[in-house]
């Protein structure tokens, strides 16, 4: 295996070499399939199995095939072994336990340990990169600070969506954020520039330092409800910070990850932002999610429905829109809405969901939620193809949705949502809102649609309304 194989005259693999790029090459194609398939429901189990297959063909190469700078295989065998299996039955012990609304945390405490893994790479690794290679130093402590800065953001955002830690915002917070930046970002450039080993070594500890206090003060005074745009933002900074330690290790299965994670994080933050009209600062700075900004009631009067009322409305239908929000996935209704859903279907109402990229409080979350109920992929359609049939809807049935339906967001720009794209619920010809009471939104504004003429509301926790109301049709 240790025979040199010379492609030209400045390349040489040996035969090991040779079979350990290929196969990294291999778990990058896995990958990127893998982030394929996930972007649909229906074959998201599938993706995430090809990329968890490409990381395990990454990690079998490197076991059998690395070699170091003097030719040695891997002799320390049972401790990488060892952590990789007591990894893999933690990791599958967490996966079935923990619930589908607990997901968030999950994803996030997974980040924090892929930061918490990059930065100790890219710290340990820093004392064997020579002075005058000056790329390679830089890359290192920006591995230190972005994995460090992931490690403890992702954790304090575990605490904050655990509800353990709540939202510490004071102007001051945001100066002392862009000062620990200013002063994270000249250290490292000074380190590049000035390497002695003495200064470079106290230097390192300092930038570690501040990195994870940064981390910290980074996330604190996001509002907790922003928290899904801010885990994705960390996910990519965890992303690059594991590319850079990739490319410390010239090890190009962790550099393609690397790049391929940082920029899906990138992508589905800049989506978020967009779905919620927001820009990625405001998300940052803003505090959007505790605002206490009201728009102005334009009038009308909130008229409740009575059951059976609700019940002979929609099954004497002919279409109808059911558009599920944050209330649907709190009240965990998802199974009876399904069981509401085939219960119209088979008096012959024609029947679609209508999914708002960012109802709930994580990306898919309402996905995900029917599809653990069976409701069949092709019943869900994305707000931009059903808001043209709106207009030609009999009931839309809104059930703990709030936000995502305030037309507001179209008519008055005033509100503080406006210009987030809605499912235009308003313009069917009648609509009935489930929901607790006078709750606000995630937004924490009025939304005038409960007081549209067309507009019923069916009051009480979702899940319990839809159990009365499948009783009421059963019954008709
Ligand atoms: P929201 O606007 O948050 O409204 C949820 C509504 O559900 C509330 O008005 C509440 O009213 C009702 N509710 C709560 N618990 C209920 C229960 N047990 N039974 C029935 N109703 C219940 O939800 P949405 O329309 O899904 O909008 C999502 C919001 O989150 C958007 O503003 C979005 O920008 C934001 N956001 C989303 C994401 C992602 S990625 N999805 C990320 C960050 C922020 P009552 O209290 O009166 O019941």
């Amino acid at each position: 295996m240790n025979e040199i194989i010379t492609i030209s005259k400045e390349i040489h693999f040996t035969a090991g070499q040779a079979i350990m790029e290929l196969g990294y090459l291999i778990s990058a194609i896995f990958f990127i399939v893998g982030l394929k398939k996930l972007s649909h429901p229906e074959t998201a189990r599938a993706g995430n199995l090809w990329a968890a297959g490409g990381m395990l063909l990454a990690m079998l190469i490197t076991l059998v095939f690395h070699r170091n700078d003097q030719g040695e295989a891997i002799s320390n065998w049972f401790p990488l072994v060892f952590s990789l299996l007591l990894a893999s039955v933690i990791g599958f012990y967490v996966s079935k336990k923990v619930k589908m609304t607990a997901m968030p945390q999950l994803v996030s405490f997974f980040n924090a340990t892929g930061g918490a893994a990059s930065a100790i790479i890219a710290f340990m690794e820093f004392g064997s990169i020579p002075a005058e290679n000056m790329g390679l130093v830089l890359v290192s402590l920006l591995g230190v600070f972005i994995g460090a800065v992931s490690f403890t953001g992702s954790m304090v955002a575990y605490g904050k969506l655990d509800g353990k830690v709540g939202d510490f915002k004071s102007p001051a917070m945001t100066y002392l954020n862009l000062i620990f930046l200013a002063l994270t970002l000249a250290l490292i450039a000074f380190v590049v520039f000035n390497q002695s080993e003495y200064t470079s070594n106290i230097l390192l500890y300092t930038i570690l330092g501040i990195s994870l206090i940064y981390g910290i003060t980074f996330v604190m005074p996001i509002g907790g409800a922003d928290m899904p745009v801010v885990i994705s933002l960390l996910n990519s900074f965890t992303g690059i910070a594991a590319a850079m330690t990739g490319f410390l290790y010239d090890n190009n299965a962790m550099l393609l990850g690397g790049i391929l994670v940082g920029s899906a994080g990138t992508i589905l933050t800049i989506l978020m932002c967009n779905a919620m009209n927001r820009s990625l600062l405001n998300v940052i700075i803003g505090g959007f999610g505790s605002s206490q900004q009201t728009t102005t009631e334009d009038g009308g009067t909130i008229k409740e429905i009575s059951l059976s009322d609700a019940a002979v409305l929609l099954a004497y239908s002919n279409s109808v829109v059911i558009v599920p929000g944050y209330g649907l996935a709190v009240s965990q209704a998802q199974h009876a809405v399904h069981e509401l859903d085939k219960l119209l279907e088979k008096k012959g109402v024609q029947l679609k969901y209508a999914i708002h990229p960012v109802a709930g409080r994580m990306p898919g979350h309402m996905n995900v939620l029917l599809a653990e109920s069976d409701v069949p992929y092709n019943q869900l359609v994305e707000m931009d193809d059903i808001n043209p049939e709106m207009e030609n809807t009999d009931v839309t049935i809104i059930i703990g949705a709030n936000d995502v339906v305030n037309p507001a967001a179209m008519q008055n720009p005033g509100s503080p949502i406006y210009g987030m794209p809605i499912i235009e619920a308003h313009k069917s010809k009648n609509i009935i809102v489930m929901k607790r009471g006078s709750g606000k939104g995630y937004a924490g504004i009025e939304n005038p649609l409960f007081g549209n003429d067309k507009t019923r509301m069916l009051y009480g926790n979702a899940k319990d309304s839809l159990q009365r109301l499948i009783d009421e049709i059963k019954n008709l």
